[in-house]
C-alpha cells in the first residue's frame, strides 16, 4: 500500500479522547477473577439492573414480527408521550436521544459555532471538555472551591462576560462531587440572560423536588438533560432526553439523526416510565445504602467521603494511604472496580458507585483488606 489513509481534521487528531470505563469482563480478566465475584462500582449504573417488568416488555416486543426490522419512529411520539406523563411537561418540550451524551453533543452543535464559549465548573463530567474539544469550542473553566463547592461570584462574572454567545453547563447533582446546584445561583444566571444546560442525569437520587424543571416555564434559556442510564438500569440501551422551550425542541428534532432512538430503547423506556413507582423502591434502597456507606467511610482513617445527593460517593484519599489511582488499583486487585480521573484536581480522590444493599458488607470488607 502506497497511498496515505485520509487524515482527520487537525484539531481532532491532537485530542486525547474520552477516557471511558473499561468493560466488566475485561476488568475481571485483568484481576484474574470471575465477573460474578466482582463489584462494578465505576459507572453509576443501577446496581439492581433492569427491572423485571422492563425485561418482560422487551421480551414481548421480540415476539412482534415487525420488531427490529422496520425503522423506529423519528418523532418519538409514544416515547415522548410517556415522558410527558413522567415529567408532567408537554411533549413539545421533550426530545429523546441515544443517551444524554447524544443530546449534550447535539445541543452544543446546534447552538454554538466553532470558537464560541462553553463554561463548565470542574471537577465535573468528563464529557463536557471532550465535547468542547470535538466541536472546537472555547472551554472556560470556573474551578470549584473548597469541598468542590461552586464558586458563585467567579461563575456569575464569567456568565456576564460570555453573555448570550455561550452556554453554561452545570450538573445537578454534580458528577463526581455529588452536590446540587444551588437554586439561587441558577436563577441568577438565567435572569442575567445566560443559556444554561443543566445536566440532571442523577436527579432521581436527589428527588424531583431538587429538580430545576419548574424554572423551564419562566426561563427559555434553560435546557435540562436527563438519562435512563442511572435510575432505570438501561445504560446499555442508550436513552436520555432533554427538556427545553418548544421552539428549541422543534429545532433539535429537525437536526437530530432521524432514527436516533432504537426500538429496544423505546420499548424499555416506555416500560420503565410505566413501572417508575416500582423502580423508585430500588432508588430508595440506593439512597439508604449511600447513607450507610458514607457513615462506614467516615469511620475509616485516611478516607474523607463527600456528602452526596447522588448514587455515588467521592472519597478523598490521604497521602498516607496513597493516591486515588493507587487505592483504585488495589481495590481492582480484589474485584472492586471504582473510578479515578486524569484531572489533576482529583488525583487524591476516588469515586465509588453505590452497590446493592446486600453487597455493602463485601465492599467494606474488601476495602478494609487493602488499607
Ligand atoms: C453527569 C452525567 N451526564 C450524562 C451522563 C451520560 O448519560 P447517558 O448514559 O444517558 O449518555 C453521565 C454518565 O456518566 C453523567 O455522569
Amino acid at each position: 500500500m502506497t497511498s496515505q489513509p485520509p487524515q482527520v481534521r487537525r484539531h481532532l487528531a491532537q485530542l486525547p479522547g474520552y477516557a471511558p470505563v473499561v468493560p466488566l469482563a475485561e476488568r475481571a480478566r485483568r484481576a484474574g477473577l470471575d465477573p460474578e465475584d466482582c463489584l462494578k462500582l465505576d459507572a453509576n449504573e443501577n446496581p439492581y439492573g433492569m427491572h423485571p417488568k422492563v425485561r418482560a416488555a422487551l421480551s414481548d416486543a421480540l415476539a412482534d414480527p415487525h420488531f427490529g426490522s422496520i425503522y423506529p419512529d423519528p418523532n418519538q411520539t409514544e416515547l415522548r408521550a410517556a415522558l410527558s406523563h413522567y415529567t408532567g411537561l408537554d411533549p413539545s418540550m421533550i426530545v429523546a436521544g441515544a443517551g444524554a451524551d447524544e443530546l449534550l453533543d447535539l445541543t452544543l452543535r446546534a447552538l454554538l459555532q466553532p470558537g464560541a464559549s462553553i463554561v463548565s465548573c470542574p471537577p465535573s463530567f468528563g464529557m463536557y471538555p471532550f465535547l468542547a474539544d470535538v466541536n472546537e469550542l472555547k472551554l472556560i473553566e470556573v474551578v470549584r472551591g473548597d469541598g468542590f463547592a461552586l464558586d458563585r461570584e467567579a461563575l456569575l462574572t464569567v456568565v456576564d462576560d460570555v453573555g448570550a454567545a455561550g452556554v453554561v453547563v452545570l450538573t445537578s447533582p454534580n458528577n463526581p462531587s455529588g452536590d446540587l446546584v444551588p437554586g439561587d445561583v441558577l436563577c441568577e444566571m438565567l435572569a442575567r440572560g445566560a443559556t444554561v444546560m443543566l445536566d440532571e442525569a442523577y436527579i432521581e437520587f436527589a428527588g424531583f423536588d431538587a429538580s430545576a424543571q419548574e424554572l423551564l416555564n419562566e426561563y427559555s434559556g434553560l435546557i435540562i438533560m436527563r438519562t435512563f442510564s442511572k435510575w432505570a438500569g438501561i445504560a446499555g440501551l442508550r436513552l436520555g432526553y432533554a427538556l427545553a422551550h418548544p421552539d428549541l425542541v422543534a429545532d433539535l428534532i429537525k437536526v437530530k439523526q432521524p432514527y436516533n432512538i432504537n426500538q429496544a430503547a423505546e420499548v424499555a423506556g416506555i416500560a420503565a416510565v410505566e413501572c417508575a413507582d416500582e423502580i423508585s423502591e430500588q432508588i430508595e434502597s440506593v439512597r439508604r445504602t449511600r447513607n450507610d456507606l458514607y457513615d462506614a467511610l467516615l469511620e475509616i482513617e485516611g478516607l474523607s467521603p463527600l456528602p452526596s445527593d447522588s448514587n455515588f460517593i467521592l472519597v478523598g484519599v490521604d497521602p498516607g494511604i496513597g493516591t486515588g489511582q493507587e487505592l483504585h488499583d488495589r481495590l481492582a486487585g480484589v474485584g472492586v472496580f471504582t473510578r479515578t480521573y486524569r484531572d489533576p484536581l482529583l488525583t487524591s480522590h476516588l469515586r465509588i458507585s453505590i452497590p446493592r444493599a446486600d453487597q455493602l458488607d463485601t465492599l467494606t470488607e474488601r476495602l478494609g483488606s487493602v488499607l
